[in-house]
């Protein structure tokens, strides 16, 4: 393991040219080092040093810095008290629908809203989490996400093939979004051209989801029954470590963040990722919040865990490229093996299960792996456009690790 202490320089960062053929080459050096790059004006958050904290507890995230008139007037409230009347008015979204997937403000304010479900805001009273001028805000946010990934999905593909049973239908639908090999892609550019410093971005984006892996799908087992229920548990367990601290999933990821010398405290990363890294985690946290989205939530599972084993042995193999430590590549290695089972769960017992019991829910189990395949796509993409530019995709860049130790 690096000394976790001693801030250190990163190499240039190469820049990434997409051919239209969709192969990512790296054939020029970057023209601005992303450490003199800002893409917002966000201050640093006042935490620890990395290696300063090895709890696994998990202590509620400080509010951060606003991103635009919503987050600002939601911050401006949660540090108030929850008897306080709310202007309405002031947590109104006006930005258009095809915004919403990605824009900064409402995506922090509903990540921001969402988290007091989950450890909480530092300062913040726990009275703001069912407080009912919030949640009327937060519906009007949902409903603006929405309204915004139904406009960016459009309808769905319909390839003429006829099926008996919405079953068989939802299992075919899934099938061809893990199937799809769409280019350029992501996992393969980090194992085989991504820099150290491209690298260690990467795991600050996830860090947001990956540090609370599992918790927003686990609101789907009380809406379950049974052999669907049995499906989600065991698929969850296997998140969970089964009941393994070491093992549980969010704690090798920080254990993988330790390795690249970056902040494992969770929350830590907030104010430096943009919102269409919030907004995978955020579309989780709506279909999980709300039991009419049930259908969604296992069809989003679903697509997360027949797209997880390859992308891992991608990312895996470059960690090691890179650089990075064994015990580290176990947050990978442990998806490349679960994942394989897990696919095949989530697509009979858990998504084709919930079809046969519910057939009404068929469309939703669809749509939620839709919206799944678009976040992972958005997310590339925006990336992709970052470091082609030659600037950090990060709000503000982080250092990430030693040359020395990766290159
Ligand atoms: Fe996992
Ligand atoms: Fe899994």
């Amino acid at each position: 393991m690096a000394d976790t202490t001693t801030p250190t320089r990163r190499a240039a960062v190469p820049s990434v040219t997409i051919a239209p053929s969709g192969l990512v080459s790296l054939d020029r050096l970057s023209r601005t080092p992303m450490d003199r790059v800002h893409h917002g004006d966000v201050p640093l958050s006042a935490s620890p040093p990395p290696g300063a904290r090895r709890s696994s507890f998990d202590a509620p995230v400080p509010l951060p810095a606003p991103r635009g008139p919503v987050s600002a007037a939601l911050i401006d409230l949660l540090s108030g008290h929850p008897a306080a009347d709310i202007d309405l008015d002031r947590l109104r979204w006006t930005g258009c629908p095809a915004e919403a997937p990605t824009d900064d403000d409402l995506q922090l304010a509903l990540w921001v809203s969402y988290e007091q479900h989950y450890r909480g805001l530092a300062g913040v009273d726990d009275g703001w989490e069912w407080h009912p001028g919030l949640v009327s805000a937060r519906r009007g946010w949902e409903q603006q996400l929405l309204d915004g990934l139904r406009n960016e999905l459009g309808e769905p593909p319909c390839d003429g093939q006829r099926f008996s049973t919405g079953r068989e239908a939802v299992q075919a639908a899934l099938n061809t979004m893990a199937s799809a090999d769409d280019e350029p892609s992501l996992s393969k550019f980090l194992m085989r051209q991504a820099s150290s410093c491209q690298f260690g971005e990467f795991l600050v984006h996830r860090s947001i989801y990956h540090l609370k892996e599992a918790d927003p799908h686990t609101w789907a087992v009380p809406r379950l029954s049974g052999s669907v229920k049995a499906a989600m548990v065991t698929i969850q367990a296997d998140e969970y470590g089964g009941g393994a601290l070491p093992a549980m999933h969010a704690q090798l990821f920080r254990s993988l963040l330790v390795d690249w010398d970056l902040h494992d405290t969770y929350g830590y990363y907030l104010d430096h990722v943009p919102g269409v890294t919030l907004m995978a985690t955020n579309l989780i946290s709506l279909f999980g919040l709300h039991r009419r989205w049930r259908g969604a939530l296992v069809g989003h599972l679903a697509m997360f865990e027949m797209t997880s084993s390859v992308p891992n042995s991608r990312y895996a193999r470059g960690h090691r490229r890179l650089g990075g430590g064994e015990d580290a590549a176990q947050f990978f290695d442990e998806h490349v093996v679960a994942d394989s089972v897990h696919d095949q769960i989530a697509l009979h017992d858990l998504a084709g299960g919930l079809a046969l019991d519910e057939p009404a829910l068929a469309d939703d189990i669809v749509f939620g792996a839709r919206c799944a395949a678009y976040a992972d796509a958005a997310f590339a993409r925006y990336v992709f456009d970052c470091w082609g530019a030659g600037v950090s995709s990060l709000r503000r860049p982080v250092e990430v690790c030693p040359e020395s130790h990766r290159e």
